[in-house]
């Protein structure tokens, strides 16, 4: 039966717009419907096509994903190859190709080139056909000349359309630009991989060919895949433009995403800034970027200036430096961290990476390391972007030398010999010397005098490894017993600055009590939490003898931090330091409370939080107590006066009820909040 006249012109309206809303969403980041609205349209077509399954088209929105995988990919003869690019890596290369490219057109020194400069994206490239407005194929670049139909794939992308917009455009165009997946994307894939046990990629670009070479074209509909059209290859003739940069914004005309970084420069002083500046933003791009290209913006000029071998005269990538190379594990060893930790670090040979020599990179822990399965003698991909510290991203077991050897986590501390200790399902391991041992008094003696800390000026890395070595200080409190003596006695310091740091000492002591609770260096207590701990019991004392349910009524306060608290201020010589602190003047201006006021609705109720609240997080419920004057307590006790049961309430809940203590829901917490 075929379907009746206003049927099908009511379909083709749903696909118009449907296309529209596409185009607004993924190709200008700018929606004008909500989600469900537009799911509605396409429920609608899904409905209407089902029931008339004749005017089903494939340029239909339902059409991108295609019901079955494909056999094979075939070949794809492209008719005009696809090039590659010569590269630039510092500003002399570039001011080269730009003479060049000068005595070829014969210009005069007073006239400048005109480029198109956009970025240059880090996944893969692809050419695709749209004949009539129609997208009928896609191919990758392969070798360039011959590359996979990938069509399937492609058509799943929902940044391409599937039909071009307005009516200008060619009959036939075959357009250019590189696939890639947004960082988010592919951290969250890799996050769910690995939550599954799954593979994960190694960096996007792999995620992005990875995800195009699926033969089930439902699997890359799953991938968040995303395009940036660059290059037109073959356009039907009398609809070209005359310079790059018009011929973007044709592109642009008929729905396809060009970058928006797309720029048009004078004269290779203006690549050079334009360069420095995408350098800049490049972290803050949701994308992975390797360098800038620059292309004559005249076609004119490209077509004067021609190909040599596989890549054009007329364009040049400026390659940022690479945040990733190999080197060799030369060794592990095992650092001790102001708290005990263990954490293995990679000696490597030493390699140019993210700009800096790198011969050091940070295994975290052993877990990390064994997961890794980083073992000296291995060839390693070290990463370096930004002003991360460098780290190892894979070992290349291809490249594994069969005189390899497996890290193995010390018995001692390498520092001071104390057993090393890794509790069950920890992924660290610590030293159990405490401050016995040297590198856990250097580290937080260091803390302690760092700036968010204690903030004692010129108290710096090498004069407390000199204190410590010397034995001159052992503990944080004896660093206020320093003399002029002991100071200029040290390597390298003039009596001046000596005098100086006593000063800063002698400044120190008057401080804030979040700034002296966090230079305590409490396990996980970080300035944040040392700002609550502080601002909720009335002075010190009140919070050394807490017991961690009355730790854990501060907000941010869970089970862990409170046992950590209570730990660290059971300990004799924990107290010992304090006293001596005390006893030295340390003193911090005493502040208003947010202690429960007599005055508030909930003041000295108690309550419990269990299960799963629907209406809002527990932190807000939690806040909102507080607010009120309640204590919110992690666990059930006679002083317990209210249990929330959210859904699925664990053995907080059964206890309460034990021991009948008032049980309240959801419900209940949100009308006595309320109010
Ligand atoms: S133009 C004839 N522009 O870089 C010139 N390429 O190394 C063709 N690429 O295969 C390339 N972003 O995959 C151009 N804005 C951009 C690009 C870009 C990434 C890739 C492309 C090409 C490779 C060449």
């Amino acid at each position: 039966m075929t379907a009746p006249r206003k049927t099908k012109l009511h379909v083709e309206e749903l696909r118009q717009q449907i296309r529209y809303h596409d185009h607004l969403y993924h190709v200008l980041d700018d929606p004008e419907l909500s989600d469900a609205r537009y799911d509605r349209l396409l429920r609608e077509l899904r409905k209407l096509e089902s029931e008339h399954p004749d005017l089903i088209t494939d340029d239909s929105p339902t059409q991108r994903v295609g019901a079955e995988p494909v056999k094979a990919f075939n070949q794809i003869h492209h008719r005009l190859p696809m090039l590659s690019l010569d590269n630039a890596f510092d500003e002399d290369e570039l001011r080269n190709f730009d003479r060049r490219l000068r005595d070829r057109l014969k210009l005069d020194d007073s006239e400048k080139v005109e480029y198109a400069a956009e970025p240059k994206l880090d996944g893969l490239a692809v050419s695709i056909l749209y004949q009539d407005g129609k997208l009928v194929r896609a191919a990758t670049r392969g070798d360039g000349t011959t590359g996979e139909d990938v069509t399937h794939n492609i058509k799943t992308i929902h940044a391409i359309p599937l039909q071009l917009s307005g009516s200008k455009y060619p009959p036939l165009l075959d357009v250019r630009g590189e696939v890639f997946m947004p960082r988010a994307g592919f951290d969250e894939f890799n996050a769910r991989a690995r939550r599954n046990e799954e593979k994960e990629f190694i960096n996007p670009r792999n995620a992005a060919a990875g995800s195009l070479r699926q033969l089930d074209p439902r699997i890359t509909a799953r991938r968040p895949l995303n395009i940036y059209f660059y290059g037109i290859g073959e356009i039907s003739k009398g609809h070209s433009a005359s310079t790059h940069e018009m011929g973007m914004q044709l592109l642009r005309q008929w729905g396809l995403k060009v970058s928006p970084e797309l720029a048009v420069l004078s004269g290779v002083d203006q690549c050079l800034a334009y360069y420095a500046a995408i350098f800049e933003k490049r972290v803050s791009l949701p994308y992975d970027i390797d360098g800038v290209v620059f292309k004559v913006n005249s076609l004119d000029y490209q077509e004067m200036l021609g190909f040599v071998a596989r890549a054009p005269r007329w364009a040049i990538a400026q390659k940022f430096p690479a945040e990733e190379e190999t080197t060799i594990v030369k060794d592990v060893e095992f650092q001790v961290g102001r708290t005990g930790a263990l954490t293995p670090v990679a000696r490597l040979d030493p390699v140019f990476v993210g700009g800096v020599t790198v011969s050091n990179a940070t295994l975290h822990n052993m877990d990390e390391l064994q997961r890794k399965d980083v073992r000296i003698g291995d060839t390693v991909v070290v990463r370096r972007a930004g002003d991360v510290i460098p780290e190892i991203v894979s070992v290349i077991k291809k490249k594994r030398p069969g005189k390899s050897r497996k890290v193995r986590l010390p018995a001692k501390c390498p520092v001071c010999g104390s057993d090393v200790e890794r509790p069950e399902n920890e992924a660290v391991a610590r030293c159990s010397g405490g401050l016995f041992c040297p590198a856990q008094r250097k580290e937080a003696i260091k803390h302690f005098a760092s700036r968010r800390a204690m903030n004692i000026d010129g108290m710096g890395d090498k004069i407390v490894d000199q204190l410590v070595e010397t034995g001159v200080v052992e503990t944080v409190a004896d660093l206020y017993k320093l003399t002029l003596e002991n100071l200029s006695g040290l390597d390298r310091m003039a009596e001046k600055s000596a005098g100086n740091i006593l000063n800063a000492l002698e400044k120190s002591k008057q401080t804030k009590l979040a700034r002296f609770l966090f230079a305590l260096g409490i396990r996980e207590v970080g300035e944040a939490t040392a700002l609550s701990l502080s601002a909720y019991f009335t002075d010190l004392d009140e919070l050394m003898e807490a017991d961690e349910e009355a730790l854990m009524t501060v907000q941010d306060v869970g089970t862990v931090v409170a046992s950590h608290v209570r730990t660290f201020f059971q300990q004799t010589h924990n107290k010992e330091i304090i006293d001596a602190l005390l006893a030295a003047g340390i003193r911090w201006p005493v502040e208003r409370k947010a202690t429960p006021d007599d005055q508030l609705p909930l003041a000295g109720k108690t309550f419990v939080l269990t299960g799963t609240l629907n209406k809002l997080t527990r932190d807000q419920a939690k806040s909102r107590l507080h607010e009120l004057g309640a204590k919110v307590s992690g666990s059930v006790s006679r002083k317990t006066d209210f249990v929330v049961a959210g859904e699925n309430p664990g053995s907080k809940h059964k206890k309460a009820l034990d021991m009948g203590v008032f049980v309240i829901d959801e419900e209940a917490l949100l009308q006595l909040i309320s109010k």
